[in-house]
């Protein structure tokens, strides 16, 4: 066995500092109503590669951030994530039935109670965010709260799923595409990046404008690279049901440019996020390396 590369334990350490503060703070399942706390606690817990919390984490570090108001940030980011997911598997949407190698949470639990983990999922998240102190400045947690609510929302992610559904069965263009991408998922992506750089001290005007080319870039490769996997992985190695996309004629990175061009492209979105990070080497390291995982990932 090939021992763990620093930044594997580095990614371990902090996914188990999310994972004990979501254990902790996710309803129990003894509180009344038992079954959607059940259902919450599912879609949330124990899965998934926790891209969002580590970004928000790694931008933590370039600011000297604290560890305990970063774990708010990247627990709260990954509520708004988890319930994305629980709707975007239900039959109105996706209608998928398996979700990080688990059944999806319509499946287990049933569609109303899915819908209403989803939407108390997103409540939770906000309710985190204003509830702990993240920063001495009450102006700079408004800012947070202010900047998860748009990206969240009908002109980030949620505008997004609205956009992926009423394209299936037509084509886009590429700059169509790409907007939709930096929608759906590309939102949450940067505001991981930059909620984790407003825990600590603040970036100069030059250094929040970089952060904010590297957030948006690598949110654009995570979808290139999402829709590049459900074409060319299989089922298994996903968690989630391979081939989709196609399926149900959907507008892609593979399904306009072709499965090689898709590639590259999301090569090139990688390049474009490294030098995106040069003004703070070396502290960007982590940044680099999340980089680095989100392309080159197999599932
Ligand atoms: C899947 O996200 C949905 C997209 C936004 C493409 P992830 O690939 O981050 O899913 P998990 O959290 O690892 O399951
Ligand atoms: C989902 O995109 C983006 C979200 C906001 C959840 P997909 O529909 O491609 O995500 P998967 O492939 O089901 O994870
Ligand atoms: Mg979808
Ligand atoms: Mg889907
Ligand atoms: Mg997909």
């Amino acid at each position: 066995m090939t021992p763990p590369t620093d930044f594997t334990l580095w990614s371990q350490t902090l996914c188990k500092t999310l994972e004990d503060f979501l254990q902790q703070h996710l309803p129990d399942t003894s509180i009344v109503p038992q079954r959607l706390h059940e259902a919450m606690r599912f879609a949330v817990l124990d899965g998934g590669k926790r891209v969002r919390p580590l970004l928000a984490f790694a931008a933590g570090e370039l600011v000297e951030a604290p560890v305990a108001s970063l774990t708010v940030v990247a627990a709260s980011i990954e509520l708004i994530h988890a319930y994305s997911l629980v709707h975007d598997d239900l039959p109105a949407m996706d209608n998928d039935t398996l979700r990080r190698g688990k059944p999806t949470c319509h499946v287990k639990f049933g569609e109303a109670l899915a819908l209403l983990a989803g939407d108390t999922l997103q409540s939770l998240a906000f309710q985190w965010l204003s509830e702990f102190s993240l920063h001495p400045d009450p102006r700079q947690q408004r800012f947070m709260i202010h900047q998860l609510a748009i990206a969240s929302g009908s002109r980030g992610m949620g505008g997004g799923q609205a956009i992926d559904l009423e394209s299936i069965d037509s084509s886009l263009s590429l700059p169509e595409l790409e907007a939709m991408h930096l929608k759906k998922t590309g939102a949450l992506i940067r505001a991981a990046v930059l909620l984790g750089a407003s825990c600590g001290q603040p970036l100069t005007a030059s250094e929040q404008r970089h952060l904010s080319n590297y957030a948006n870039t690598l949110g654009l490769a995570f979808q290139v690279v999402d829709d590049v996997l459900d074409a060319e992985m299989d089922t298994t190695a996903l968690g989630k049901t391979a081939g989709k996309d196609a399926a149900a004629n959907k507008p892609t990175y593979v399904s306009i440019m072709g499965l090689s061009q898709a590639k590259d492209f999301s090569r090139e979105l990688l390049r474009t996020a490294h030098e995106s990070l040069v003004p703070f080497s070396p502290r960007c390291r982590r940044l680099e390396e999340l980089a680095d995982f989100i392309v080159n990932r197999r599932s």
